[in-house]
């Protein structure tokens, strides 16, 4: 198995896997059948869909791991700059493996490049966005050494609501 950077022409793969997983996610916390989501919606959700893959590919952080022509994981990575009072911050978007594939070691080995192609980038610090109720994916951050704690992140969607003015 190869671990090399995700190209232009992994798109399909890429998209068709990211999906899968996303989808998997979605099911296990939704009550609504993923077919009855809108389509224009679910078109925009992932790294990997057409306004995102390309800022991905062109970072040179994001990767995929390759057998026999075909691609079983993928991570999509960039750098930041100034967050959290670090310089360059590798941000880790998302990542996935192949359910056929996994607890084969795939997910490891692609993080372990992606952190130390962002080390050798100038990272000095590595930022993942992890479900807490996500038991692989935490395990698999903690074995690599990653620090969590109860912290969360607020979002608030610009596009879906105004914001809030003086009371
Ligand atoms: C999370 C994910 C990427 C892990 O990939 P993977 O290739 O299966 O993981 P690995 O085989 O490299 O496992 C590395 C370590 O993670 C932990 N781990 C992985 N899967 C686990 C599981 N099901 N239960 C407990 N620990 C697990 C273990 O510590 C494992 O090391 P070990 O096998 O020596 O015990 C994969 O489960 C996946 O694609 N999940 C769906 C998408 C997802 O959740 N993405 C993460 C978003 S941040």
């Amino acid at each position: 198995m190869e671990i090399r950077p995700m190209r232009m022409k992994d798109l399909v793969e890429v998209r068709d896997l990211e999906m899968l997983c996303i989808r998997e996610y979605f099911e296990n916390i939704m009550e609504n059948s993923w077919e009855e989501l809108p389509k224009d919606w679910l078109e925009n959700l992932g790294a990997s869909s057409s306004r995102s893959y390309r800022h991905y590919v062109d970072g040179g952080l994001s990767l995929v791991a390759e057998e026999d022509g075909m691609v079983l994981g993928f991570v999509f990575a960039q750098m930041l700059h100034h967050v959290y009072n670090v310089e360059n911050m590798l941000w880790v978007e998302n990542m996935g493996v192949h359910p056929y594939y996994r607890r084969t070691g795939i997910g490891y080995r692609l993080l372990q490049r992606c952190i130390e192609l962002g080390r050798e980038k100038g990272a000095a610090a590595v930022h993942s966005a992890i479900q807490p109720d996500n038991l692989p994916s935490l395990m698999m951050h903690r074995k690599l050494g990653f620090f969590t704690d109860s912290r969360e992140v607020a979002l608030l969607d610009l596009q879906e609501k105004k914001v809030s003015g003086p009371k």
